[in-house]
């Protein structure tokens, strides 16, 4: 006759045990799964912070373009470095308000753009291009480089030295453009035709070119001030300027 198992009557020692060991066993599931999931939900909301900060990071909107204009230098100068306010050779100084333009070029994520090319061409001082076809009869200058070619450097960089430009009539209907530097930059695969404006000339929101532009295209174009170093002159300006590129 088969041997009846029975059942182990439940005692308080193997209870308390199942009940203690079961416990304890479902509070360790539950406190582990519970540091498992805080730490996956605290993994998550680091991952979705970085996503958001990589996705903010990478929707950089793209500088916006302006017209070439009509006064690109016809002819080169020899001397086309960063310091448009000597001609090597001369002795002279540029007229005008020394300043100091830089920035960093970058892709729309943000990574810099190495190697950039910058050609930048500007009216002096008084707002007058060193070029036959501007009837502006201000003054040359000729003391002022008025164009120059530089490049980033690996971190992206760019910087340059220069006089503020002046204000200047177009000849049309009492038009006058503001202040502004013009740029023609090319990166590894784009290129962008431009002009930097300076924020706070009365003459930014009456400039048609300027006002072309949408509101996010306008905060594109202009510059800030920012502070000299110990190492610029003292009474000189710094325009800092940051650049977007489409693809880089
Ligand atoms: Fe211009």
């Amino acid at each position: 006759m088969p041997k009846l198992l029975t059942p182990t009557a439940p005692t308080e020692e193997n209870h308390r045990h199942i009940h203690v060991s079961g416990h304890s066993q479902h509070i360790g599931i539950t406190r582990r799964g519970m540091l498992t999931a805080s730490a996956a939900l605290t993994g998550a909301a680091m991952t979705g912070a970085i996503s958001v900060a990589l996705a903010q990071k990478a929707n950089l909107r793209p500088t916006s373009e302006q017209v070439l204009g009509p006064f690109f230098p016809m002819t080169l100068p020899t001397d086309q470095d960063a310091d448009l306010t000597v001609i090597a050779g001369k002795s002279g100084r540029a007229l005008g308000q020394i300043i100091y333009v830089s920035g960093r070029v970058t892709n729309v994520r943000g990574e810099p753009v190495a190697n950039a090319e910058l050609e930048i061409w500007q009216a002096n001082s008084v707002g007058r291009y060193s070029h036959p076809g501007d009837q502006n009869p201000a003054l040359l200058d000729a003391n002022f480089e008025g164009y120059a070619k530089i490049r980033t450097g690996a971190d992206g960089n760019y910087s340059f030295k220069t006089v503020k430009p002046a204000a200047y009539p177009t000849g049309i209907d009492g038009w006058s453009r503001p202040p502004h530097i013009h740029f023609d930059i090319k990166g590894r695969t784009s290129r962008l035709v431009t002009q930097m404006y300076f924020a706070g000339e009365a003459l930014n929101e009456k400039d048609s070119l300027f006002t072309s532009a949408s509101e996010a295209g306008r905060k594109s174009l202009l510059a800030r001030y920012g502070a000299p170093t110990g190492k610029q002159e003292r009474d000189a300006l710094v325009a800092l300027w940051d650049v977007v590129l489409g693809f880089g």
